[in-house]
Parts: C-alpha cells; structure tokens; sequence
C-alpha cells in the first residue's frame, strides 16, 4: 500500500529528524557547557604558579631594607678602551616565526599520582630548608658553608654567593620570609669591594649576575635590579681591554682606575663564551645596549671559527681571547672548561627570540660534530640503548682520537640537546638528549651508593651507533685491568672512577629536568626521585648537605668534604624541586635557565 507507505514515511522522516535534531541540540548543549566550565574554570582557578605568585607579592616585605650604593660606582668609570661609537642593539626578533614551544602538553593529572609528586617535592622543600637554616646561622653574607666545621667561608669575592645564588630558589619554594630577609641582606652588598684582589669574571656573571637579574624577574623587587646594573657595571669593565674582548679576572684595583685591563694569553673557551646570556639579558632589562654591544664581538669571534678548527663545528678546550684565535687546540670535549659556551648557543638564540639566526648555525654547527666525534655507545651488561660524552685529542696528522672519558659536568648535554631539538625542531636531537640523559642515569644507577662520580672511564663500543654492541665481560675485565690506578670494585661497565667524588652538581638532573618537561614521559620523575632519595642521604651531615669523597663504595657512613657549594640550593634543589612541582613552573616556553638554573623570561 503506497499511500500508507508514504504517509508513515511522511510521518517517521520529520519525527525521526526532529529527533536527531534533539539528539544533536544536547550534544552541542552538553559540549558547550564543558567548553564553558573549562573556560571558565580556568579564569577562576589560578594556576599553582599563579596562587605561588601572590602568595609571594602580597603585603610589604618581611625586612624592610635600605639600598646601600656599592662603594665603587661603577657605571662612571673613564675608560681608556672605550667601545666604538656605533653601539650594536640587540636584534629585532622576526615578526612571523616565533619560536616553536618547548614544553610537553601536561594533561591533568590524576589524584594519586599528584599526591605522589606532591609528597616527593615537599621532602626536596624539606632539606632546602635545612640547608639554608644552617647558612643562615653558621654562613650568614659569607660565600658557602662548610657544613662539616659549622662556619662559612669566602671564594667567590666574599659577596656572599650562597645568599644570592638562592634567591630565586627561595622565591620558587615560597619561602617569603627567608626571601625578604636574603633580599634586605642583597641590599647591602658592597660590589666595590672584594674579599680577593682578582674577580672570577665567568663566576661573578652565572651565580651572582644571574641570580641578581633571576631573582628580580620572579619578585620585581627593584633593588634588585638595581644590583645588578651594579654588578653588570664591574663585569662591563671586563673589556675595558685594548681589543675589547673579556678577560679571565678582573683586577678590581686596577679596575676602579679604568687604565686598561690585560687579556690574558689562553682561558678556557667557557670562560667567554658564558658572559652572553647574562649580558643581553641585562640589556633587555634596563634598555641600554652597551651589555649587548659588549658580547657581540665574542659571538663574531667564535662564528667565524667554528668551522676552522681541528674538529670543525667545536672549539678546542683553550682559546685566546688575546691573538682572537679561537680555532688552534687539538683538545675537544664538552665537559669542564666547554661545557656552557655550547650550552648558551640555543639558549642565545631562545632568549633573542630567534633574533640571531648565527646562533642556530652555531647550534648546529656544534651538535652535528658532537654526534659524530664526541658521544659514544659506551659497552655494559644489558646492551641498553645510551650515549656517553667523552673527549677527543686530534693529533699531528689530523685524526680524531677518542678518549673515552667522562665527567658529571657532561651530564648537562642531554638536556641541552633537547631543547635545542625542539627550539629547532629536530626530533631527532631530542632522542639523542634522551640517550644521553639516560648514560648518566645509567651511572647514578650503577653505583652502590647511588650517585655517579665526577669523572669515569667506560668502554666504546666500536662501530658507533648503529651496530649492536654486545656485552664482552673479558674485555671490559682486560680494559680495567690496564688502568694505572686498577680498582677492582668498579661495577661492570665501568673502567675507572677517575674522581670518584659527587660534589653536590646538578648536570644530571638538570637534564632529566629537560627531558621531563619536554617529554612528558614518567620515566624522568621516577629516575629524578631515585636520584634524589641516593643523593640526599649520601651527602646528609647534621647541618645540611656535603660533597662525598668516594661514591663507589657503600660504607654507612660516607667520607665527607666540608663543602657545600652555592650551586647545591642554586641548582641541584631547584631542579629536584621543579621535576615535582606543576610544570606550569618555570615553564621553557616562557623562561630560559642560565648555566647557574637561574630563568630569565622570554620575551614572546
Ligand atoms: C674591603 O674589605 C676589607 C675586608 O674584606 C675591609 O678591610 C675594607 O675596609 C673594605 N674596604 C672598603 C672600602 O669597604
Ligand atoms: C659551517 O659549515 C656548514 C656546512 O658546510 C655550514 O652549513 C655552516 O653554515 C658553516 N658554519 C659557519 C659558522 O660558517
């Protein structure tokens, strides 16, 4: 029957769409009122970041203060090597092509696993706190305590180090009280006068100029700032030299007379290569591109160079800054001397906003060659998948000699590579970060106390990267054997233990910190606690934390150096820290972390 056919088509089509329709409206409906709770929601509930910062912003400071100017003003000085008239300014970042982001997209975390993070980065809260109680009474303005002897003691000018390399961490932990007091303290701070006769330029700039500028940055306490421009100042008259480039110490006597400095014949090529991050960020901070104007011969220099050297791409060790020669020297590695001239390349290029595309040819420039010269498939029991870094010696003849040795200090590459993978968008560097992140877990792991010395020897497998590297226990036994100094008790894998000391560095977490934020993946939270959880027990006194002597023995009680440096609350705490807390943080899409972990804000 056609017509009833019809008609209950009739009938059922309207009906059938009407419902759809409804069916469809409530979807839309339901979907819109999650658009608008999450839209909302995230106008109503602060991030942790957010609720830290009023946290720390709200009321006057705890101490008050008064600014004394340093006795020395250093941005008068007559100099005798004047720069030329024609300041260069910081570049102009392109207009189109902002930097890709760096971070991980965090989803929201589950209950359980926030309250284990939360419990884990309160426990690094904890022994932050001791740390600093025990400089506060024992070290107060001195340069680091020594918590063996319950005294402190002066290095690094006598400017008190400590004090001022905590103050973001302080901040970031909010520790409002013990910041305020830090930074009334800060307020005193005479510049003009140091406890020795020479200043460690490269020192002064990550622990001192970094923390100053860091510190500022979080709190806006204009003190601060103001500091820093203070201490800029001293390091600015670092080139008052006859070429203009840096030198090593700065005599401050003969600073304050603005007579000429002497560049030293050879320093290491970090010493340099490190003052450019603080500098150009000075820069932005107060608007005066002389900072900027200062470094950028440096860059020049070392761009010029980079593939003119025995090991195209990297620097040797030694430079002179004198003869402007940054290309003879047959020693290559990225390890101490190095280490951050490779490391403020990317970082250069993030904080310049890409404003400096030399930056991104030395980035590359340098991890092309370190991939194929200097990182090696170092031989262990279970054939995991990992990268060391270790140095090179190209000899007479021009062939590359692997040395396959390698030190704590290293440890900071594999975050390096990361970042500089995802600043230029290469997924393979940041596999390659990974790999050699895990190298250094795999040392930590390794030890019986859990902590990896300064400086080791592994075996390479031969055949790079690609060949499988099969476990040969006679061969590592014979590798050992032959060391001068032959240890028997070395874990199977690992041929000396060269410096068998853990002084407190951060290198490796610092990189498991990278690899965290940019991975997202939980393999990097469970290796940073069982990191820490070694490290804070092996390095515990009554006081707060010590360098060991020999972690490659387990004793109960571990010998102990009287020491504990700046860069412990500086650096190894804060990463720690950072690994537990939300990664909102101290997000790498919005800050860059000088050498010393001290972030300066991008300018997006
Ligand atoms: C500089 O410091 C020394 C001790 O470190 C002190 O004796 C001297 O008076 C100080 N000089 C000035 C100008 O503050
Ligand atoms: C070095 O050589 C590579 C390969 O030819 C080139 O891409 C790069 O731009 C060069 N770097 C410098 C600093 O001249």
């Amino acid at each position: 029957m056609p017509p009833l056919y019809h008609y209950v088509r009739r009938q059922l089509r309207p009906r059938n769409h009407l419902a759809g329709l409804r069916r469809r409206n409530i979807l839309v409906a339901v979907a819109f009122c999650f658009c608008l709770f999450y839209f909302l929601d995230s106008f109503k509930s602060p991030t942790e970041s957010e609720l830290l910062e009023r946290h720390m912003n709200s009321g006057p400071p705890l101490h008050p203060f008064t600014l004394m100017k340093s006795s020395v003003d250093w941005g008068s000085i007559e100099y005798r090597h004047p720069p030329q008239k024609q300041l260069r300014h910081l570049p102009k970042p392109p207009k189109r092509s902002s930097l890709p982001s760096i971070q991980h997209r965090f989803k929201k975390e589950f209950s359980e696993a926030r309250r284990t993070r939360e419990e884990r980065r309160k426990t690094v809260l904890q022994l932050t706190r001791k740390c600093w109680d025990s400089y506060r009474t024992y070290a107060w303005k001195q340069d680091a305590l020594l918590p063996l002897s319950r005294r402190g003691t002066d290095q690094f000018s006598g400017w008190a180090a400590t004090l001022v390399d905590s103050l973001d961490t302080l901040w970031l932990m909010g520790l409002r009280d013990e910041f305020d007091e830090a930074v009334a303290a800060v307020a005193e701070i005479d510049f003009g006068n140091s406890s020795s006769p020479l200043v460690n330029i490269f020192e002064t700039n990550i622990r001192y100029l970094g923390g100053l500028m860091a510190a500022y940055e979080l709190s806006k306490r204009d003190v601060l700032l103001h500091k820093a421009v203070e201490l800029g100042d001293l390091i600015y008259g670092g080139f008052n030299t006859e070429n203009r480039m840096p030198v090593d110490m700065i005599n401050i006597d003969a600073a304050k007379e603005g007579s000429g400095l002497m560049v030293e014949p050879t320093v290491v090529s970090a010493s340099p290569g490190t003052l450019t991050l603080e500098l150009a960020r000075l820069s932005q901070l107060t608007g005066d591109p002389k900072y900027f104007d200062a470094i950028t011969p440096i860059i020049d220099l070392f761009y010029r160079g980079q593939n003119q050297t025995a090991l195209p791409g990297l620097f040797p060790m030694y430079v002179s800054m004198l003869r402007e020669d940054v290309t003879t020297g047959s020693t290559f590695t990225l390890g101490g001397g190095a280490d951050s001239i490779y490391e403020y390349f990317p970082k250069l290029h993030a904080l310049l906003g890409g404003g400096e595309p030399r930056l991104a040819t030395l980035t590359r420039g340098f991890m092309h060659a370190a991939k194929r010269h200097l990182f090696f498939r170092p031989m262990i029991p279970d054939n995991d998948d990992m990268l060391i870094s270790g140095n090179v010696n190209v000899d007479q003849a021009g062939v590359a000699h692997l040395d396959p040795e390698t030190e704590h200090l290293a440890c900071f590459i594999g975050g390096t590579f990361a970042l500089a993978g995802r600043l230029l968008s290469s997924d393979e560097d940041v596999e390659v970060g990974a790999r050699l992140t895990r190298g250094c877990v795999y040392a930590y792991r390794s030890f019986p106390t859990g902590m990896m010395p300064e400086r080791l020897t592994m075996v390479p497998c031969l055949g790079k990267t690609k060949k499988p590297c099969a476990w040969d226990e006679q061969k590592w036994k014979t590798e050992t054997e032959k060391q001068p100094d032959y240890k028997p008790h070395l874990p199977r894998g690992f041929t000396t233990a060269k410096d068998p000391r853990y002084i407190l560095r951060p290198e490796a977490i610092e990189s498991v910190f990278y690899m965290w934020r940019i991975t997202g993946e939980a393999e990097w939270q469970d290796a940073a606690w069982d990191m820490f959880q070694a490290v804070a027990k092996g390095t515990a006194t009554e006081l707060g934390s010590a360098a060991v002597l020999d972690v490659t023995v387990a004793n109960p009680k571990l010998p102990q150096d009287d020491y504990m440096e700046s860069f412990w609350i500086a650096e190894t705490l804060k990463y720690f820290y950072l690994v537990f807390s939300p990664p909102d943080l101290i997000s790498l899409d919005e800050y860059v972390l000088n050498t010393e972990a001290h972030p300066f804000r991008l300018q997006r």
